[in-house]
């Protein structure tokens, strides 16, 4: 076995290095050809500029209600009728068990809005553009395939177009950061009877008036010490909401360009873990736009976008960025924590920057980075697609392992011939190497969770019990649990992956029996719905999921 897993990796090392012309180096950069590509639907009808899973298992997609006519007609409208919204689709859920989608109804534009979902399971989204700017928008997920988008009397205190939104346990609530010309946050629901938003002189500060701001939809991360870390440009703060006040101010991530909209790097809290009872909180931004792309992009310069990834402790007293290199510039990627912890970098492009057309060079490949190795040897390319996944599109870690990839559309409209990039509406799934039949034998199978008697779930602090079946033993077994995000515009805001204590493992038969602890405080696994996976071997089971109360 060892022998010819050796074997196999010596052989497709030799032929990549034949393939790419000694771009890579074998042994440095760690190609894996063992994901897969597959394509779902043909036409989801609806670009998915935005997109989030439930926890029943469905995905929530949708895009703006003033880019005309959708390619998912509601009803018959007269031909000149395309700037009514009511006459196609800007929204549909996507049925991941019946591979399906089905229509729902925005009500106002949620053109480069934002959204979190609360402890209840509810996305409340916020903001977009025109009347639909202050908007606050709610969607319950439910079983029966009847539920819809609703509107919520209160507003926002002003308008938020490109802001980002972070759920807060202690208030049960979200903050919403920034928006285009807003140097400012609130709370919904409101933290006092002011109608006015709270001033944040950071954004100010991290402004640039030529390059359309380059600090919109700032990077938001919950620190576990209960404070916010807010990355917007190339600048970084501890924000303590509360108080109103920094806490701390970071270094500036080394290197020229941007690394938030237009400029549209990512950026990942690393897996938190019990082994440190979650007091090292690190986060990584990788890639973004070249300093000038914005304005070489409206003459049609498409600058090399940054190929630059930077790594940073927030906790403890110490801060420093640790820079690393990405196998290849990109920008507009989306950046997920998987359940082995690895994290994927997806979608964008390798030139330009974020808008309609401001971007060229898809980039086809995305990138594994393994947290935990030695620096220089954590970047593996995975397979490339086919499929260009430029301005407004995003990715989701589904329950089942897979990663859905949507959307696409460099366009004011849909448009689907005759542009260098037409609107992209075909649905795929990229299949981890770790879905691979061949591993079965490490993965657990059966996850069932078992909660207190008659707990609808479990309180921090608490524990509950989990049962599974393994074919071959337990090997470096763990525990995670995965808050999954809403993403848009290479932002995925809430993404939180928390690796749990395992208090006891018996195993009895073929059934293993343990029992987790939720960690005690709500900064840590914030109260919500997770996706709990158990990983033996680096192998991860199907989720399932689990209620933090
Ligand atoms: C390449 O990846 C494989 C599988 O993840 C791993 O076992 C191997 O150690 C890696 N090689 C290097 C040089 O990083
Ligand atoms: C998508 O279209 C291609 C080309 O027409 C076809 O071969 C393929 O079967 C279709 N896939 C799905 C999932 O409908
Ligand atoms: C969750 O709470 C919000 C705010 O209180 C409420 O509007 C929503 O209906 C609730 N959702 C569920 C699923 O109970
Ligand atoms: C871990 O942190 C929690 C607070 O989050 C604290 O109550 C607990 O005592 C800590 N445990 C250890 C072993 O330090
Ligand atoms: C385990 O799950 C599989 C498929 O999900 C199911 O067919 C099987 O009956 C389950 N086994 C047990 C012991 O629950
Ligand atoms: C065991 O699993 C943990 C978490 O998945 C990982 O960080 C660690 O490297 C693994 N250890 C070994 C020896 O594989």
């Amino acid at each position: 076995m060892g022998g010819i897993r050796a074997s196999c990796r010596w052989l497709e090392c030799v032929v990549l290095v034949i393939l790419l012309f000694g771009r890579v180096v074998c042994g440095k950069t760690n190609i894996s050809n063992q994901w897969k590509w597959n394509i779902l639907l043909n036409n989801t009808g609806v670009v998915a500029m935005h997109m989030a899973v439930t926890h029943d298992d469905n995905v929530v997609i949708f895009d703006q209600t003033s880019a005309g006519p959708s390619e998912y007609r509601l009803r018959n409208c007269k031909a000149h009728g395309s700037g009514d919204s009511s006459c196609y689709a800007h929204s549909v859920e996507y049925n991941v068990l019946k591979n399906k989608v089905r229509a729902m109804h925005l009500a106002t534009d949620t053109w480069c809005s934002s959204g979190s979902f609360l402890s209840n399971g509810s996305l409340l989204q916020t903001g977009g553009n025109g009347l639909g700017s202050r908007r606050i928008r709610s969607y319950r997920p439910c079983a029966n395939s009847r539920c819809d988008w609703m509107e919520l009397k209160r507003q926002l205190t002003v308008r938020r177009w490109y802001s980002s939104s972070l759920y807060l346990p202690r208030e049960n609530g979200v903050i919403v950061v920034g928006g285009k010309g807003e140097f400012s946050y609130e709370f919904v629901p409101k933290a006092s009877d002011s109608s006015k938003p709270y001033d944040l002189p950071f954004l100010h500060r991290t402004y640039e008036p030529n390059s359309k701001g380059n600090n919109l939809y700032p990077f938001l991360h919950l620190s576990t010490d209960g404070h916010l870390f807010i990355f917007a440009n190339r600048d970084s703060i501890l924000f303590d909401y509360k108080r109103h006040k920094v806490v701390k101010t970071f270094p500036t991530i080394p290197g020229h360009g941007g690394r938030s909209y237009p400029s549209s790097g990512s950026s990942v809290m690393l897996p938190l873990d019990h082994n440190n009872n979650f007091t090292k909180v690190e986060i990584m931004v990788c890639g973004g736009a070249a300093r000038g792309s914005y304005r070489a992009a409206r003459r049609g310069n498409y600058l090399p976008a940054l190929k630059s990834c930077g790594r940073m402790v927030i906790t403890g007293d110490q801060h420093r960025w640790r820079m690393e290199t990405m196998p290849g510039p990109r920008l507009m990627s989306d950046m997920l924590i998987l359940p082995t912890g690895d994290i994927l970098i997806i979608n964008g492009a390798k030139r330009g920057c974020a808008g309609w057309g401001s971007a060229s060079s898809p980039a086809f490949e995305p990138y594994l980075y393994k947290p935990n190795r030695k620096s220089g040897n954590r970047f593996q390319i995975l397979k490339p697609t086919k499929i260009a996944r430029l301005y407004h599109s995003s990715a989701v870690l589904l329950p089942d392992g897979r990663i859905l990839v949507a959307g696409g559309n460099p366009n004011s409209e849909y448009i689907t011939h005759g542009v260098a990039h037409p609107t992209e509406l075909r649905l795929q799934a990229l299949i981890p190497d770790y879905m691979n039949t061949g591993f079965d034998h490490l993965r657990p199978q059966n996850v069932t969770i078992v909660y207190p008697q008659d707990a609808t779930g479990v309180a921090n602090g608490n524990t509950f019990g989990l049962t599974f079946r393994v074919g071959s033993g337990l090997n470096n077994m763990s525990v995670v649990a995965y808050a999954p995000p809403f993403t848009t515009h290479s932002s995925s805001m809430n993404q939180r992956m928390v690796r749990l204590e395992c208090l006891s493992t018996e195993v009895s038969g073929e059934d293993t029996v343990a029992t987790v602890m939720v960690p005690h405080s709500i900064h840590v696994a914030p109260p919500g719905f997770y996706m709990l996976t158990v990983v033996n071997g680096g192998i991860p089971s199907r989720s399932s999921w689990v209620r933090i109360l």
